[in-house]
C-alpha cells in the first residue's frame, strides 16, 4: 500500500540516540523562542514533542491526524520522486528513523529524524501548511508529466527547507532546513551576508541553489495562506514551459524586480569562495 514504507522500530534506539535527541532538541528550542513561527511553537506544544526521547512515529501521529490528519512515516533514506510526492499527496510525510552519531552535532549529510521531525512535522500541526504540503505532492506528480521536478524541488527548498515569513512587523523562521541546524538558525535571521528577497512564485523557480553550505539568499512570505493560495490558483504547467525558456538565476543574483528586504553582503560566501555556485544542478 504504503510505498518504501519500514518500521521505525522504536524500541531499538539506544540510551545515547535518545540522549542525542534531547540535547538537540534542547539547543534548538532555546534557539528559536524569539526566532521561529508561532505556528512551529504551537505545533511543538499539540504534539507534546517536549516528551523526552526520539519521537515514536506512532504516538506522533496520533496527535497529528487528531489535528490535521497526517502521519508520520518511516522510510529508508531518499526514496524515489514519485513516492515522496505520493505520500505528500496522502498526507503522509515520510521521515528517516536513524539519528546523527553524537560527535556529529552539527554537521550532517544526509537528513536525520531530528531534521525530519523536529523540523518538519511541528508546522504539519498548522491547517494552513498541512494544506500546502499536501497540494505541494499533488504538484509534485504533476510535474513529473512535464519534466520539471527540479523546477518544483526549487519551490520546495525555498520555502518548506529554507522559508523566512514576515510576521509582526519582523521576519520569522520557517523553513524546516534552517530550524534543525542551530548555526543556519542565527546565519538566516542576523547575518548581513545573505540577501532576503520577496517570495515571487517564478522567480523562484529560475533560482538555483546550494546544498553543501548556508543559503546566500532567502525568500520571505508574507503569510502561510498567501503561499497556498498564490501556489493552489497557479496552474504550473505553463510556467514549466516558460521557464524551459529562461536563464536560470544564480544563488547570489539580485534583479531590478526583486522585492529587496535585505541586500546582502555575501562576505559569507566570498571568504569561504563559495561563489561558483555548487548546486543542484552541479
Ligand atoms: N498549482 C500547482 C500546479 O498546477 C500545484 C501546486 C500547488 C504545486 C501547491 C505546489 C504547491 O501544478
Ligand atoms: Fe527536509
Amino acid at each position: 500500500m504504503s510505498n518504501r514504507v519500514i518500521p521505525q522500530d522504536w524500541h531499538r534506539y539506544t540510551a545515547v540516540e535518545h540522549a542525542t535527541w534531547d540535547t538537540l532538541f534542547a539547543r534548538q528550542v532555546s534557539m528559536l523562542a524569539t526566532r521561529v513561527t508561532p505556528a512551529f511553537l504551537e505545533g511543538l506544544e499539540v504534539l507534546r514533542m517536549s516528551k523526552p526521547g526520539i519521537p515514536d512515529f506512532e504516538e506522533l501521529s496520533e496527535r497529528l491526524v487528531r489535528a490535521t490528519g497526517w502521519s508520520v512515516v518511516a522510510v529508508p533514506g531518499l526514496i524515489p520522486d514519485a513516492d515522496f510526492y505520493d505520500h505528500l499527496a496522502n498526507r503522509r510525510f515520510v521521515a528517516g528513523r536513524f539519528i546523527r552519531p553524537p560527535e556529529q552535532l552539527d554537521y550532517l549529510q544526509e537528513p536525520d529524524v531530528f531534521h525530519d521531525v523536529f523540523g518538519h512535522v511541528p508546522l504539519l500541526v498548522n491547517p494552513v501548511f498541512a494544506d500546502y504540503m499536501q497540494a505541494y505532492g499533488r504538484g509534485g506528480l504533476r510535474s513529473m508529466q512535464y519534466g520539471s521536478i527540479h523546477r518544483l524541488a526549487r519551490l520546495y527548498w525555498y520555502t518548506v527547507e529554507f522559508g523566512l515569513i514576515r510576521e509582526g512587523g519582523g521576519l520569522k523562521l520557517y523553513g524546516a532546513g534552517i530550524v534543525s541546524s542551530n548555526s543556519e538558525s542565527l546565519f538566516a535571521l542576523d547575518s548581513d551576508s545573505p540577501h532576503r528577497l520577496g517570495f515571487d512564485l517564478k522567480r523562484v523557480m529560475q533560482t538555483k541553489y546550494r546544498i553543501d553550505d548556508f543559503q546566500q539568499t532567502y525568500f520571505v512570505i508574507d503569510s502561510f495562506e498567501d503561499l497556498l493560495e498564490t501556489t493552489l490558483e497557479t496552474d504550473f504547467a505553463p510556467l514549466y514551459r516558460e521557464l524551459d525558456s529562461l536563464p536560470e538565476i544564480e544563488i547570489s543574483r539580485i534583479l531590478p524586480s526583486d522585492r529587496v528586504i535585505t541586500h546582502g553582503t555575501q562576505k559569507y560566501a566570498n571568504d569561504k569562495r563559495l561563489n561558483t555556485s555548487t548546486s543542484e544542478d552541479a
